[in-house]
């Protein structure tokens, strides 16, 4: 320290004024609109940089800072600045769904380079991939998503983890456990088994492979690099890449082994088109593994969270689920329907709509300029469908912040058949999320085997007695975290 002032103090006046140059300049570079973005209706900058500074979480600067702004002036859609990038996100749910129905005007834009999470993922996957290529890849998944709902294997795990929040030695009828780990745990227990052909045993043990994958999930998201990615170029981080490519490499394995022992899970029905090279399949299972556990957990946390807090709606759907199902039959595809179970399902759907899980999605960025709205999008802007915002839109929804199931159960009203098309957790188009049926009965199946055997609600020293909390996540998760939960066992 002492030796940098030395040099400092002896540098040369001229060394300052470059200095100082080159510093303004960064800083005029990165607030600076260009000049193809002016015309667009922008979110003052200072606040958002605050925002990001202070480790605000996603949700909170969209209700506090987005939100506000756009509705004050009508707009559908904003300019937004984060760090150092310009991105337009879309707020109007119609605006939305003309970007999402035409991929072939809206493709994915490529990742920016460097960043340690593409290299995680793989470039050639159902997620990332356009055109022909994502054809193909979405064509394979589809088709494994067309097997048979695992509903057994959704109750045998919700048995799994009824031993750990209150294991059978225990005399006491009162567990307290943190649910948004045990949800991150069934989740991956289920897309484990039917989807990766893989059981991770994630409920009951300690899975290394978990580890491992939250490790390096944690390193990804160091601040620095998200900031400044091209960093990884100059300073790599070979300790983290080792790690991440034995990881991706445990992936290949896993393939291995499902090819010298097929199942009847997904994996194994993908390994059949000859399609696929071994390259494609692991990149989706990277994919698969990554999108198919911590939004189904995320969504599981937020429904026991606001069930918790109400408890005459866990009640109601306690009933309901007694009623249609008895107090103690396994459930089936047709018993776990939606039609089968709609108050439970409105309570799903209220959750994933407050506090959606994947808040927005990769951008997209036109090939040519297009028109949105009243507004002209020049080409290679990123587009961002900011789902989060459509969730918590006044008009649309009235109440956006309060927990009300029974808004999706109204029929025939101009608000019903907007309610129906603003809600839009999976996204909307070609694109959306294929596993939407599977991951809304992973939703109904856990949710009714909890509501038979406990009753639950916040200890009181929750953090979340003043409002859900989520964990920050740097890909716009909104997942809530340390949630504590009290469990009782119900009499039978
Ligand atoms: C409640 C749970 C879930 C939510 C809210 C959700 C939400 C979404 C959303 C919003 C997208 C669009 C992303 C984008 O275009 O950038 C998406 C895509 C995707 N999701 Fe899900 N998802 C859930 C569960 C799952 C599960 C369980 C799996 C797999 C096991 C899965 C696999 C995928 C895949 C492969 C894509 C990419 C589709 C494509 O680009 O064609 N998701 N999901
Ligand atoms: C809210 O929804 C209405 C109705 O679709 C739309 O006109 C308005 O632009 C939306 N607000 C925002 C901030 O997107
Ligand atoms: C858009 O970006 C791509 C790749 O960065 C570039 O090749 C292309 O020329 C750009 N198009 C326009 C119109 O700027």
């Amino acid at each position: 320290m002492t030796g940098f002032l030395f040099v400092a103090k002896d540098l040369p006046s001229s060394w300052w004024i470059c200095a100082g140059l080159v510093v303004a300049f960064l800083i005029f570079h990165t607030f600076t609109v260009p000049s193809h973005l002016r015309h667009l209706p922008r979110v003052p900058i200072f606040p958002l940089l605050i925002s990001y500074l202070s480790g605000e979480v996603e949700d909170v600067r969209i209700k506090r800072l987005i939100l506000p702004y756009a509705n004050e002036r009508g707009e559908g859609l904003v300019l937004v600045w984060a760090l150092g990038r310009w991105m337009i996100h879309i707020l109007d749910y119609k605006l939305a769904a003309q970007m999402s129905d035409n991929m072939n005007l809206f493709p994915k834009e490529l990742p920016p380079d460097g960043l340690l999470l593409w290299r995680f993922i793989g470039g050639s996957n159902v997620l990332m991939a356009n055109g022909d290529k994502w054809r193909k890849h979405s064509r394979v998944i589809r088709d494994a998503f067309g097997l048979p709902i695992p509903v057994d294997l959704f109750t045998s795990l919700a048995k799994n983890l009824f031993a750990v929040i209150s294991p059978p030695s225990s005399p006491s009828d009162s567990h307290t456990v943190d649910f948004s780990e045990l949800a991150q745990r069934f989740a991956l227990d289920a897309v484990g088994s039917s989807v990766l052909g893989h059981d991770f045993d994630a409920i009951r043990t300690e899975s290394l492979f978990v580890r491992e994958y939250n490790g390096i999930m944690h390193d990804i998201a160091n601040p620095i690099y998200l900031i400044a990615p091209w960093l990884e170029r100059i300073v790599p981080r070979k300790e983290v890449v080792n790690r991440m490519d034995s990881l991706v490499d445990k992936f290949k394995q896993l393939l291995q082994a499902k090819k010298d022992e097929p199942g009847d899970d997904m994996m194994t029905l993908m390994l059949k088109d000859p399609e696929m090279s071994d390259e494609e399949l692991r990149d989706n299972m990277v994919v698969l593994f990554i999108a198919g556990h911590d939004t189904s957990a995320g969504g599981l946390s937020t429904l026991i969270y606001f069930l918790a807090t109400h408890p005459e709606i866990q009640e109601a759907a306690r009933e309901e689920v007694l009623r249609v199902l008895g107090p103690t039959a396994d459930p089936s595809v047709g018993t776990l329907s939606a039609t089968s179970l709609p108050y439970l399902n409105a309570c799903i759907r209220e959750a994933l709509r407050i506090n959606t899980p994947i808040s927005y999605i990769v951008p997209r960025a036109p090939i040519n300029g297009v028109t949105l709205g009243k507004y002209y999008i020049p080409p290679n802007t990123s587009l961002i469908y900011n789902i989060y915002a459509v969730h918590h839109n006044d008009s649309v929804w009235g109440d956006p912040k309060a927990f009300r199931p029974a808004r999706f159960l109204e029929k025939g009203t101009p608000r019903a058949a907007m309610v129906k098309d603003a809600w839009v957790p999976f996204a909307t188009g070609p694109r959306q999320c294929p596993a939407r049926n599977f991951a809304l009965y992973e939703q109904r199946a856990l949710a009714v085997m909890l509501l038979r055997e406990y009753e639950w609600s916040l200890p009181e020293n929750s953090i979340h007695k003043n409002g859900l909390r989520n964990a920050f996540s740097p890909f716009a998760l909104t997942l809530p975290h340390d949630l504590h939960i009290t469990f009782t066992k119900k009499k039978h």
